[in-house]
């Protein structure tokens, strides 16, 4: 990453205002999955280390700029307490003004101090200038962390980078390195697998990765879109018939290229959109009228294996089927299964298909498993974030 990070900065004595992602799932005030907290920990530990006094600010949830208690990031206040036994962790009703500058200023070298969500502001997505500077008020020098945010334009994950000097923090360095490094050096063969269920959610990413990868592996409800753009009846399967121009083009595109373009042969098909639908397995080329396919098929996976087993960097964006229900997770667990098993970087970015590595207990045996939902797809399209964008090259000073 040509950008300068929490290694560039001498901390002694400077209050670090660091932009989280704590945008944590909650049911009843508790936190049902801390991982992006825990992602987290490696920046706060280092510049607690370095005798930063750090000044926390996340969003949570979209409360739309009206202070929501449901939104509130108490909660997670307390969480970091037991993330980060033995640190001084305090909490400011509010990002910005008097009680949370006295309290920033009050803060001692190796403490903490968690602001109240900046999402209660409506000025925050506005990206405000002022309220930008509002927020830098509180801290000497800011640190990007939030590679989750990075893909939106708010004040405090891009207008406050103009008011202090802004450097990125370790997870944004890791997140940006594994990612772009796959993207711009990959170890070759490098395969893409590309799920979900709309070609239009992920046209961006295709046509990114197409001409990058040497083999483009396509499941979910998307691939019935390209079947049904070769010509094929998909019966009662979601197909996106707006998309079918786009599907061919991408078609035409990989066949010029040469590039492989990989899509299911066999699909499970269910009778209708239910966990205990009957369902069976057909040619995908022979889905019956009244069946929807619900996943890809048992050689399908097989198909898949062998091209991923033989990979040296895979990225997986977007489940084969509907993995929520067990009768048609098979297809997504078995990438999962084979991903584990690459001799080399495999990345897993963004929502479902995470859920899906953690699903089959196999989070750790990837070599990056992203924090970003719709951050790390805007990345797979080749975006800049503006989060990014905002922090300094690593030669400026
Ligand atoms: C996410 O959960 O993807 C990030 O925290 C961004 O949240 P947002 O989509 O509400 O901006």
């Amino acid at each position: 990453m040509n950008k300068q990070t929490v290694r560039d900065v001498n901390w002694k004595g400077q209050r670090a205002l660091v932009r989280v992602d704590f945008n944590v799932p909650m049911k009843d005030g508790r936190i049902t999955d801390d991982t992006r907290m825990r992602a987290a920990l490696p920046t706060l530990l280092y510049l607690l280390d370095k005798g930063a006094a750090v000044i926390l600010m996340s969003h949570l949830g979209r409360p739309k700029g009206q202070r929501t208690e449901k939104y509130s990031l108490e909660p997670v206040a307390g969480h970091l307490r037991s993330l980060l036994p033995g640190v001084q962790i305090r909490f400011a009703s509010d990002c910005v003004g008097e009680e949370a500058e006295q309290a920033a200023r009050n803060l001692g070298p190796g403490e903490v101090l968690v602001l109240e969500n900046v999402r209660f502001h409506p000025e925050e997505e506005k990206n405000d200038p002022a309220f930008a500077q509002a927020l830098a008020r509180l801290g000497h020098v800011y640190v990007n962390d939030a590679f989750g945010a990075a893909h939106r334009a708010h004040a405090s994950t891009e207008g406050v980078a103009r008011y202090l000097p802004a450097v990125a923090g370790l997870l944004m360095e890791r997140e940006i390195d594994v990612m772009g490094g796959a993207l711009e050096r990959p170890e070759r063969p490098f395969v893409a697998i590309i799920g979900g269920a709309k070609v239009s959610d992920k046209i961006g990413v295709l046509e990114n990765l197409l001409p990058k990868v040497d083999a483009l592996v396509i499941g979910g409800g998307m691939a019935n879109t390209f079947l049904a753009a070769q010509g094929h009846d998909m019966g009662r399967s979601l197909v996106e018939t707006d998309a079918l121009d786009i599907a061919r083009g991408l078609l035409q595109k990989a066949a010029e290229r040469g590039a492989r373009l990989l899509l299911p042969v066999d699909l499970v098909v269910a009778d209708r959109f239910e966990a205990d639908a009957s369902h069976r397995v057909c040619p995908a080329t022979e889905v019956p009228a009244d069946g929807m396919a619900l996943d890809i098929g048992p050689e399908t996976v097989g198909a898949y294996q062998a091209v991923i087993r033989d990979a040296r960097t895979v990225i997986w964006n977007g489940p084969m089927g509907v993995f929520e229900m067990p009768a048609f997770a098979r297809g997504t667990i078995a990438i999962a299964q084979a991903m584990a098993e690459v001799h080399g970087v495999t990345i897993v970015g963004g929502g479902d298909s995470v859920a899906a590595v953690e699903q089959a207990g196999l989070a750790d045996r990837m070599t990056h498993v992203s924090t970003g939902g719709g951050a790390s797809l805007e990345f797979l399209e080749g975006k800049t974030l503006p989060g990014v964008a905002a922090l300094r090259e690593k030669e400026e000073s």
